[in-house]
């Protein structure tokens, strides 16, 4: 027997009374004996690229069905089901199907003529269809708003909103009984989520007979998490999904840990760990979960390969993160360490200085330095050190880096050789931005980015360069709160280190490892406002 199989329990027979267990297949998928694993734990199968736009239609009119064909018919014989994904999607499509300025007219054309004659020709053999993926954007600021959500996809910028209705109803039509789902990622962001559930609530309030069922059967929450995922927030988001009354389904998991293809034993603990509450979790919301797919087998054929995200390793052994699902009481019990590391603390002094990052104001001498040192990235690049003042009105920082390449090519903003600041006014800790939170970005050139749900009036900001090294000061009025000694503030800084070539390459912060400061304030550090 294989690895992966060999004195370990098949995760489809653990998972039997709960919901389907699913994974990916491209072609490699079917080769011994990688293929033997993939049947022995999943019941259930995606093809990674195969039934994509591009793969199906890439000259228009000209469907190519083969490779899927012969994917599908080796899922089936195999006794495993399949899953459909994706009909429509603003990646992964031909350029003359949705292309950027393409008119109403031939925009619905493309679209329904494509996913009435895929859905079609896979009636039968798919029990369920990704109709839609990634459709609404990132970090939405108005998240009640549904359709002020919607990613400026070319889809919609042709069509409008009205797109969603006509291709989910487009393949109602073609394979009726599919199970049609609404696909994308990052659901266990709050806003996110919440423009998600929006859209799903209205369309099928207003499509409640779309084929003798609401428009949209399920909600799929790709789930491409990291360490740094809290499965609070997956758990909260799944909980708003199944009110509902929609079915939900895990549809691309994997947990990012680790780097540049290693990944340390300890981190490897904690990448089980994630695993294991998150199936605490979905094992409590089962009755509502019709399946988990992990979205690659192991881990040198993920998408991800570098981060080392499923459950086996590249022999096909059972990683820590296979047992964390397996048996995710077990695992917490045996594994317990504190996942919450403790915030870091700081203080700000009381003091107002000039705005000026040439000639830093004397009123910074005597403020405690903060070192912004904690690599998020395998490479290691800009780094540096702040200071923090506060008055009546403000937050004042200066942050002094080195080590750049004072680079600002990239279109993203975050990319660029650049300074975030992350306040949470009332160090209220949410797992989402509220009003009293904001992320504050001033690049080695001065330029200005913000995140801030309510408004930024009064910000500025200084910079100066030096070789590779820079100051950036800013003046951060609070929005919310009235300051006071003795307050304590969530905060943290971040320092984004392009390559020469623009994209990023490094993220040092000082409190929070996770990532998702940009979004999440519940590990922000805490700064202390000390004496006038
Ligand atoms: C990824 C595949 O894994 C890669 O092989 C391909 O190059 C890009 O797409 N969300 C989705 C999936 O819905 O289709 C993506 O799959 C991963 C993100």
């Amino acid at each position: 027997m294989p690895a992966g199989i060999a004195n370990i329990p098949s995760l489809q027979e653990t998972f039997q009374n709960y919901f389907l267990m699913g994974n990916i297949v491209s072609g490699p998928a079917f080769e011994s004996p990688r293929f033997d694993v993939l049947k022995y734990h999943f019941n259930i199968a995606t093809a990674e690229n195969a039934m994509k736009p591009d793969s199906l239609q890439r000259e228009k009119g000209a469907f190519t069905f083969a490779q899927a064909d012969g994917m599908v018919d080796r899922v089936l014989a195999a006794g495993m089901k399949m899953h459909g994904h994706t009909l429509a999607w603003h990646q992964q499509s031909p350029s003359w199907m949705n292309y950027e300025g393409i008119g109403r007219q031939e925009a619905v054309d493309n679209l329904v003529n494509h996913t009435k004659t895929v859905a079609e020709h896979f009636r039968g053999r798919v029990v369920s269809w990704d109709v839609l993926n990634e459709a609404i954007g990132d970090n939405p600021p108005n998240p009640q708003d549904w359709r002020a959500s919607l990613r400026q996809t070319p889809w919609y910028k042709a069509i409008g909103a009205e797109y969603i209705g006509i291709v989910f109803r487009a393949a109602r039509e073609a394979d009726p009984e599919a199970r049609l789902y609404y696909n994308d990622y990052n659901l266990d962001n709050k806003n996110k989520a919440l423009a998600v559930y929006q859209m799903v609530k209205e369309l099928n309030e207003q499509n409640p007979d779309v084929g003798g069922r609401p428009l949209i059967d399920g909600i799929g929450m790709q789930g491409h998490y990291r360490i740094g995922t809290n499965p609070e927030d997956v758990a909260s988001s799944l909980e708003r999904f199944i009110s509902l009354g929609v079915e939900v389904s895990v549809t691309e998991l994997d947990v990012q840990a680790g780097a540049e293809g290693v990944l340390s034993e300890s981190q490897a603990v904690d990448q089980g760990l994630v695993y294991a509450q998150l199936f605490k979790v979905f094992k409590e919301y089962a009755p509502h979960i019709a399946r988990v797919t992990f979205w690659g087998l192991e881990d040198s054929m993920s998408w991800r390969a570098v981060q080392n995200p499923t459950l086996f390793d590249k022999n096909l052994q059972a990683k820590p993160a296979f047992y964390g699902v397996a048996d995710p009481d077990a695992y917490i019990r045996d594994n317990k360490k504190t996942v919450n590391k403790e915030a870091k603390r700081t203080k700000a002094l009381y003091g107002t200085p000039r705005i000026d990052a040439a000639a830093p104001d004397p009123a910074w001498d005597k403020a405690p330095e903060i070192a912004i040192d904690q690599y998020l990235m395998a490479w290691q690049g800009a780094k540096g050190t702040a200071k923090v003042l506060w008055d009546r009105e403000a937050l004042y920082v200066l942050a002094n880096v080195e080590g750049a390449e004072l680079n600002k090519a990239s279109p993203n903003a975050y990319e660029q050789d650049s300074v975030e600041v992350f306040v949470d006014e009332n160090n209220g800790k949410t797992s989402y931005y509220e009003e009293d939170d904001g992320q504050y970005r001033i690049n080695f050139a001065g330029e200005q980015s913000f995140n801030v749900p309510a408004g930024t009036e009064g910000v500025e900001s200084a910079a100066s360069v030096r070789g590779a090294s820079y100051t950036v000061v800013m003046k951060i009025p609070f929005k919310t709160i009235r300051p006071e000694k003795g307050t304590l503030v969530g905060f943290d800084l971040q320092i984004n280190g392009a390559s020469v070539r623009g994209p990023r390459q490094s993220i040092a912060v000082w409190n929070d490892t996770s990532g998702e400061s940009y979004r999440n304030t519940s590990g922000l550090g805490i700064l202390e406002l000390a004496a006038e």
